[in-house]
């Protein structure tokens, strides 16, 4: 097995609890109710399932792409790609949760320093970039600046 890096914090599941928590993950393949999903996991392609979400119900969307490397999700490879490329995959994405967004729902956006540069843009085109709140986490506010909290949060 792999050595992890000193300061990984993934969780790794035993065996009797990912049978547990398995039962509990959605499949969403039909238009589904704020209620049919609250406290819930999805499993799935964000592509197909995000437009069986309801309308305006997400306050808060923490979004966690794939940066542009070479990695394999277990089942799922992403390949580096051209930076035209990334940049449309990434608009892809914010495009088909865009419906899902309340119109003063916050975004944090993790990503790396490379990738960072080609998201930036797409971010800034749509939102009121609020501030960068880490190394490579930026905070995007939908709405006014006086929605946007000009706190430091650390997220663990
Ligand atoms: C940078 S990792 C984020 C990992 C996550 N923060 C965690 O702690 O498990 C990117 C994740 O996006 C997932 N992913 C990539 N394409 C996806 C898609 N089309 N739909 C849903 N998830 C996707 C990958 O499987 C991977 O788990």
């Amino acid at each position: 097995m792999k050595r992890r890096a000193p300061r990984n914090r993934t969780l790794i599941c035993k065996e009797t609890e990912v049978d547990r928590l398995s039962a509990e993950v959605l499949q969403v393949e039909r238009p589904v109710s704020e209620k049919d999903i609250t406290g819930k996991v999805i499993r799935g392609d964000m592509f197909e399932v995000a437009g069986h979400l309801p309308k305006g119900f997400v306050d808060l969307l923490i979004l966690d792409p794939p940066y542009n490397l070479l990695k394999n999700y277990n089942d799922l490879t992403f390949k580096e790609k051209g930076r035209d490329d990334y940049q449309k995959w990434f608009q892809n994405a914010l495009e088909v949760l865009l419906p899902t967004l309340h119109p003063t729902a916050t975004i944090y956006v993790c990503s790396d320093w490379k990738t960072s540069v080609l998201i930036v843009p797409i971010l800034e085109a749509r939102f009121h970039l609020s501030r960068l709140e880490m190394p490579n986490c930026w905070r995007i506010g939908m709405g006014a600046d006086s929605n946007c909290e000009l706190k430091q949060h650390q997220i663990d």
